[in-house]
Order: C-alpha cells, then structure tokens, then sequence
C-alpha cells in the first residue's frame, strides 16, 4: 500500500524500515500522478541525454487518478538492482534506468535511523542493491504517459531513499533522462519543459507555469478508446520521425516556438478560447509530423477521428469552444472541458455517441475530477 500521499504541496516520500535477524530492510513509497501535453514533445536533438527538438508543455493530472506507485527497497542481502513494473519482472539494463540510477547514486547523502540502529553513509551507496516495485493504475504503455508518471515517480522515490539534497528542478533533469516527458511530472498544474541550450543538457528541465489551483475550473476526462500497448514506442517512433520528416523541423523551429509563448499567455489568462485551439492543433500537428514519418506512425484510430469530430462540431455550433481534445502517441482521448457543466454535458454526449456495449463502446472514462460524476448521477 502507497504509504506516501503525493499531494501537490507535500511531495515528501516517507521512510519505514525494519529489523530482520542480522538483516534490514529500509523502503519508501512515493506516488507520482502523469502528466499530458497541450503543446507535445516529439523528437530528440541527443538521444542519449534527452534532450528535445523543441519546449513543451503540460497539464499534471489529479494524483487521485492517473498515477504511479512506486516502493524502493535498500538492503544489504540484495545483490544486484532488479525492478518490477506491474507484479512482473523487467530488465534494468537499459541505458534509462541506468542513467537516473547512476545520477541519484551519485548525489546521494548519508541515512541515519537510529531507532533501527541502520547507518548508511555517502559511499555504502555504491555498493548497495536496490529493489523497485512500480505500479500503475491506468494502462501502460498505451498512450496515456506512463513513462512520465513511473520515470517520475522513480527518480522521486531513489532520491528520498538515498536522501538526496536537490530541489525538483535538479530532479526534473534526472528524470528527463529516464524519459523526456517525465520531466514535467516533477511539478503540479501547467508545467514547462525548457528545451535548453548546454550541450550536457543541465538548462533542459521543467518549471512550473502556474500551480493546480490556478484554473480549477477545468475538468479533464480521458475517454479510453484502447488499453492496448501501442505498437510503436513514442522512443522508436520520434526517433523516426527526427529521420525523415521535414514537416518536423518546420514544427520545431517555426510553429512550436510561436505556440509556446501563446500558450504561456492563455494559461496565465485563463483563456480558455486561446488554449482550446492551441491544444488541438497543437495535437493535430503532432500526429501530422507522425504521418509525414517514414515509415508513417497512425496512433489514433477511427474512433479517435470520431471523437475529434464530435467536438470540433459541438464547439462550432456554439461559437466559443467548450472542449479542448489532446491524443498522445496513442488513440486515447484527453478532453479537456472548460467547466464542469460542460464536462456533464461532455460525458452525456460521449455516452450517446459511444453507448456502453455497442461495437464501438470506450473501454472506460477516466476523470480528472471525480466529483464530476456525482453531479451527472
Ligand atoms: P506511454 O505512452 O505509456 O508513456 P511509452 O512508449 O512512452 O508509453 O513508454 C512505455 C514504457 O515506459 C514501458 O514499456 C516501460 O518501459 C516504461 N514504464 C512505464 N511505466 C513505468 C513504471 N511505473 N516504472 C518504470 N518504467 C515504466
Ligand atoms: C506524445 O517521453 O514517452 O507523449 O523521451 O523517448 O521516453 P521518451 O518519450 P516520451 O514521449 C512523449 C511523447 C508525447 C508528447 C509529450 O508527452 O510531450
Ligand atoms: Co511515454
């Protein structure tokens, strides 16, 4: 069970160890929730470090909702790192987890519990083994940002372990290197990740734009059209795209950089018009650059398009946009309403549209407000 409660304001991870005969065991749990993009990261000028083609920014879901578990585990009787990610076990050889082991590693601090009698100093670190137990409560890999709650969450969790003494924009860059959009999880509300300058990529990390309480107004739903993993990771898929696509370097060097500072602007002002038309074309866009791949990406599907349509119909038809859509590298839709009355309305829809049990019923609805469906019954 989570025993830390990642609140926006407190995102202090707790620490519980035991004795075991000549043994102990020290562990913390930390709860990471995910996070979705209005203006999407897509393609990476260093592969290695992470480092991106352009800025992005993102809205950081309700921890209540979409989010990653995560308990890592020190003990002097493990002998090698080994982590699970949904009861199974997976390999860490990868040069991801590698990097923020090796970063948190590298900064860790000494650990004292004195009512366990445990004593860990800077350079035990070295040697000791750690075990990770990840969970997710929402689909993984399936275009839902699960590498950004769990990187997140990761890096989170190994820095409380090994106490290490850095603020979330320092962690934001570790995270960065587990997986790019991870970085932006590191903070609540509208996030953005600066692309930066440095070669070594210390100036490309997150800040907050504004905190969740700024516009509360907004409700997010996310309609589930799959829950199937994607066939083309978002890694092998903008690794692709930064290959053959031109429609790429005219989004990253023209539209994303114009986008930005719109978007910053609409956030700021809580202008919903502003933020609604930047976050869809910013998604179509996306999935432009994804066709204009060699070999070309199709993430969304026809209920997707369907869904799409509905909205863009909906929001002329009353002259201001009620919903703002957003797809990541898969076909699940993020709806973004402008109130929770129009998210009652939304959901009412989407029920008449999709009916539960007919060929083309969602799987589920994921709310960003769950309060929302006590309002509609
Ligand atoms: P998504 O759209 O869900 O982010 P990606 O293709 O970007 O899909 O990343 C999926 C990969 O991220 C998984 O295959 C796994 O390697 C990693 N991942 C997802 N969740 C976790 C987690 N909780 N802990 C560690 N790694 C995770
Ligand atoms: C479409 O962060 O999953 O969700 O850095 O290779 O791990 P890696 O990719 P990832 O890419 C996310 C792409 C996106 C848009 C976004 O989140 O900005
Ligand atoms: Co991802």
């Amino acid at each position: 069970a989570p025993a830390d409660q990642l609140s926006d304001s407190d995102r202090s991870g707790s620490c519980s160890s035991q004795k075991m005969a000549d043994n102990w065991i020290l562990t913390v749990t930390a709860r990471t929730p995910t996070n979705i993009a209005v203006i999407k990261y897509w393609g990476k000028r260093d592969e290695k470090l992470i480092l991106p083609v352009n800025d992005s920014i993102s809205v950081t879901l309700d921890p209540d909702h979409l989010c990653t578990t995560t308990t890592v585990a020190v003990s002097p009787s493990f002998d090698k790192d080994r982590i699970w990610l949904n009861g199974e076990e997976i390999s860490l050889s990868s040069g991801r987890f590698q990097s923020c082991l090796r970063e948190i590693r590298a900064r860790a601090g000494d650990v004292e519990d004195e009512t366990k009698g445990i004593k860990i100093s800077k350079k035990d670190w070295e040697k000791l083994h750690v075990h990770i137990a990840s969970y997710n409560n929402f689909p993984t890999a399936a275009g839902l940002a699960s590498s950004a709650a769990g990187l997140a969450c990761l890096v989170y969790s190994l820095a409380k372990l090994m106490n290490v003494n850095e603020d979330n924009s320092r962690l934001s860059s570790i995270a960065r290197q587990g997986s790019g959009s991870a970085c932006r999880s590191l903070y609540g509300g509208f996030v953005k990740w600066i692309m930066g300058k440095e070669e070594k990529g210390g100036d490309s990390i997150a800040v907050q734009i504004a905190d969740e309480k700024h516009w509360d107004d907004l409700v997010i739903i996310i309609a589930v059209v799959s829950s199937r993993q994607k066939e083309t990771s978002s890694t092998s898929g903008m690794r692709d795209t930064v290959e053959t696509s031109l429609l790429l370097q005219h989004r990253a060097k023209e539209v994303v950089p114009r986008r930005i500072i719109k978007m910053e602007e609409a956030i700021k002002n809580r202008d919903f018009e502003s933020f609604a038309q930047l976050t869809c074309a910013d998604s179509n866009q996306f999935h432009a650059v994804c066709l204009d791949t060699y070999p070309p990406i199709f993430y969304m599907n026809d209920t997707s398009h369907r869904i799409i349509s509905i909205v863009e119909k909906w929001n002329r038809s009353k002259g201001i946009p009620q919903v703002a859509y957003t797809f990541d590298a898969g076909p699940n839709a993020v709806l973004i309403a402008r109130n929770r009355e129009v998210a009652a309305d939304l959901l009412q829809r989407l029920l008449f549209y999709f009916p539960p049990n007919s060929d083309t019923n969602l799987n589920s609805y994921l709310l960003g407000d769950k309060s929302i469906l006590k309002d509609i019954g």
